[in-house]
């Protein structure tokens, strides 16, 4: 058992489930984080309600320039870490890039790896209408789903940016179209990626999905964020949407730069 460290209170806590998670729906926000190891999911466990092993891991960890070259394989070595060391958070899975899209049956297979062996607790893919098979499908094999709209980045090159989605009322109403869809094929949340804030209302309204924003605005039932984006320790891109609540980059910065001091100079090993 991985303990070291969990209050007592919190070892006893019961891990929060989907369906507890939707039926809290419209009343105390949720809290979603990102965490890629055991460590980091040690840290957060105890403050968020659902820890999501995101494929922005491609960035944040293996330095690739967008989430695209991710794989299940990666998701799922990661995915153990973090669900090893979890006690009270839901842990949800990202499916990778093309992990899905080319078939129902794949998608249903590469879902239930990231259960199986990845020790999930339910998967999170991206798209609208083109993806509704896959996660009825996915949904009826007894995996909860996380459906994500709006900026999608594996979809990068094909958006050609991360700026907002759905400003248009073409775009707006495509949107909410996608979102049903995806409601009623079963998705348990959504999360909206950077969308104007009055479009996520309208969705959070419309769904019986939880929404969770991540630059969609006030009004989703829950937030998420790139755990290295709050303590400030991804110095390639800061988004937008993102707030800093720790110096985690300059710190571990000054901690190292006085650690390589002292070695060189002989003190560290000095009483
Ligand atoms: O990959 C990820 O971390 C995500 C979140 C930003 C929602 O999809």
């Amino acid at each position: 058992m991985y303990t070291e460290g969990i209050s007592e209170a919190t070892a006893k806590q019961k891990t929060w489930t989907m369906p507890q998670l939707v039926a809290q729906k419209g009343q105390t926000p949720i809290v979603m984080v990102t965490a890629y190891d055991a460590t980091m999911a040690k840290l957060v466990d105890d403050y968020v309600d659902v820890i999501l092993i995101g494929d922005s891991l491609g960035m944040v960890v293996q330095g690739h320039s967008n989430t695209i070259p991710v794989t299940l394989e990666e998701i799922i070595y990661h995915s153990r870490m973090v669900a090893r060391a979890s006690r009270h958070a839901c842990v949800v899975a990202d499916m990778p890039f093309m992990s899905y899209q080319a078939s129902v049956e794949e998608a249903v297979r590469s879902a239930g790896r990231l259960l199986k062996e990845g020790h999930a607790h339910a998967i999170k893919l991206e798209g609208g209408l083109p993806i509704v098979p896959q996660v009825r499908a996915i949904v009826d094999a007894g995996i909860p789903v996380v459906g994500h709209l709006g900026v999608t980045p594996q979809s990068i090159h094909a958006l050609g940016g991360y700026g907002k989605q759905g400003k248009s009322d073409a775009g707006a109403k495509a949107l909410l179209e996608a979102a049903l869809a995806l409601d009623g094929a079963g998705c348990s949340m959504l999360v909206l990626e950077n969308i104007l804030h009055e479009l996520a209302q309208e969705v959070t309204q419309s769904v019986r999905a939880c929404t969770i924003g991540i630059g969609a605005g006030p009004h989703c039932d829950g937030q998420v964020q790139v755990f290295h984006d709050l303590v400030g320790m991804f110095p390639d891109f800061t988004p937008r949407h993102a707030k800093r609540f720790f110096e985690g980059g300059a710190g571990i910065r000054t901690a190292m730069e006085a650690y390589a001091k002292e070695v060189r100079s002989g003190k560290f090993l000095s009483k």
